[in-house]
């Protein structure tokens, strides 16, 4: 049977909601690997695949029914202007953490500074301050070598000379006042969030924190405390109703000029603080 993109739309039709978004998805992805542009999609209709087309489609299709994000089918997301790979050994890179790589790149500071991502995860935050900054230097942390991995791959497809690399679990390995800004997008849902059954093809260990979500953001808190110089900045992402805990947070560990950053939603997505 001749197959084109009705057959393929039909076919979605069949198996998904009609507001999951796959026939868009489908586009976006067609345009990506077959380096097509809209009009010669819409325009050929009725155009016949070639069969290593309609694998490519259907491959699509399948690991749609699995549930599996476009991105990590595509093995590519956008972040802050750049492309980076991911695959499901990292959280993909979500655009309000670009908040926080906005904050820093945009802040004045009046030297040369040594920042640290921790949980780097796929690099996003380390690689996109450091491209921004070439006289930054810049340090991506994670415990878990798959995400590591990942980082590396970004790390050298972006050539990114002022950003390495370092295997630890959050602070504990650190010499004391080595770091002007600790950064970080962190595990933050909690353990019974129900948003979690939407989330299962990412890394458990990049989602999830004990203490109500909050577990790794006070662990890291109470070690940025030894870890960064004087006058220091800790800056986290958090969930939209955790800001009042992470301030909190930051107050029992003696930071202060504490100031949240709002999403464009006007949600506190973001706390910073310094030492
Ligand atoms: C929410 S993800 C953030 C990834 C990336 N920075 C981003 O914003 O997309 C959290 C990251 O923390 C890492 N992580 C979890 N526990 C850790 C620990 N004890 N020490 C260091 N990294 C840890 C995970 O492997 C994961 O990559």
């Amino acid at each position: 049977m001749s197959k084109n993109l009705t057959h393929y739309n039909n076919i979605i039709d069949d198996s998904f909601e009609a507001s999951s978004g796959i026939k868009e998805e489908l586009i976006f992805y067609l345009k990506e690997k077959l380096f097509l542009k809209h009009k010669d999609i819409y325009l050929n209709k009725e155009k016949i695949f070639t069969d290593n087309e309609d694998n490519l489609i259907e491959n699509f299709i399948k690991k749609k029914k699995e549930g599996i994000p476009l991105d990590y089918i595509l093995n590519s997301t956008k972040f802050y202007e750049e492309e980076f790979y991911v695959d499901e050994r990292v959280l993909i890179p979500r655009s309000e953490t670009e908040l926080l790589v906005d904050y820093i790149i945009n802040y004045d500071f009046p030297r040369k500074i040594k920042i640290l991502d921790v949980g780097t995860g796929s690099g996003c935050i380390g690689i996109s301050i450091a491209l921004k900054n070439p006289k930054f230097e810049v340090y991506g942390s994670d415990y878990c070598i798959d995400s590591l991995n990942v980082a590396n791959i970004n790390k050298k497809n972006l050539d990114v000379a002022n950003f390495h690399l370092i295997q630890a679990d959050w602070l504990c390995c650190f010499d004391k006042k080595s770091f002007d800004v600790i950064i970080s997008n962190p595990p933050y849902i909690a353990e019974e969030d129900p948003h979690l059954n939407d989330l299962e093809h990412e890394p458990y260990r990049a989602l999830v924190a004990p203490n109500n979500g909050l577990g790794d953001i006070q662990k890291i808190t109470q070690q940025s405390t030894k870890i960064l110089k004087k006058e220091g900045m800790i800056i986290f992402e958090h969930g939209f109703n955790q800001s009042n805990d992470v301030k909190n947070i930051f107050e029992e560990n003696g930071f202060t000029n504490i100031k949240l950053i709002k999403d464009f939603q006007n949600h506190t997505r973001a706390t910073l603080g310094t030492i």
